[in-house]
């Protein structure tokens, strides 16, 4: 239900390449969600807009990124702090345009997106799922937060152990979504995990908007009156 309310992002339109190859449609996909996913890591929405834009106008491609001038990167990504993000996202670029791919320079596997500078466990996910459709999961804070009020896990969510657990939940949630395929939107992988991330910083906040909240009537925190329980409004 989520997917009706999505908010615009320019990360999230459609690409079309000019002469319809569809390894350069995934590849620039790919590449757009990839910087927007790592500008908003410690960054809100409204305030990397502005730098997505002006990033993808300096460097269109993955490939563009790669021969760019590092210290022009880092200017480019000035104000948004934690310069580290722009260098490895710079080194990621380099690293998969060195591999040389046929049909699509990023790879649409989680697991072999892992392997490259800045991608983690999250970042995989987000590319693999929104990008080319694969029904892998992603886990941030506020996703956690979704699930863990969900199934009423009232512990600590940055616990490995607990981190573990929502993570396999994600993962199954997101798999058994694509086995219905065609029903929803909703039912595709990157839909299903933006809106999860889009409930948890919208309404399933730290102090959740419940009224507003399209999943309250399965929500067991909601229920059990455990909504504002410590371990679960923890901002992380
Ligand atoms: N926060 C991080 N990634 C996001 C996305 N793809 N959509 C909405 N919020 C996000």
């Amino acid at each position: 239900e989520g997917v009706e309310e999505k908010r615009e992002m320019p990360w999230r339109k459609k690409w079309v390449d000019p002469e319809g190859v569809e390894g350069r449609v995934l590849g620039r996909r790919a590449y757009e969600v990839w910087v927007s996913e790592i500008m908003l890591q410690q960054t809100r929405v409204l305030t990397v807009i502005p730098y997505f834009k002006n990033w993808i106008s300096k460097w269109p491609t993955v490939y563009d990124l790669a021969q760019a001038d590092h210290d022009e990167v880092l200017s480019v990504w000035k104000g948004l702090g934690y310069y580290s993000r722009a260098t490895r996202l710079h080194q990621g670029a380099q690293a998969m345009v060195a591999n040389n791919r046929d049909f699509c320079p990023i790879p649409s596997s989680a697991e072999e997106l892992q392997g490259f500078p800045g991608i983690g466990r999250y970042t995989a996910g987000a590319i693999s799922s929104i990008a080319f459709g694969e029904a892998e999961p992603v886990l941030d804070g506020n996703v956690a937060r979704v699930l863990s009020r969900q199934i009423g896990l009232y512990v600590n969510v940055k616990d490995k152990k607990c981190n573990d657990f929502l993570w396999s939940v994600a993962d199954k949630l997101v798999k058994h979504v694509s086995d219905f395929p065609n029903t929803k939107t909703s039912a595709v992988p990157g839909n299903w995990n933006q809106a999860l991330m889009e409930l948890g910083s919208t309404t399933c906040t730290p102090r959740p908007k419940c009224d507003d909240c399209p999943i309250q009537s399965t929500c067991r925190a909601y229920s059990e009156g455990q909504i504002l329980t410590e371990q679960l409004t923890t901002p992380s």
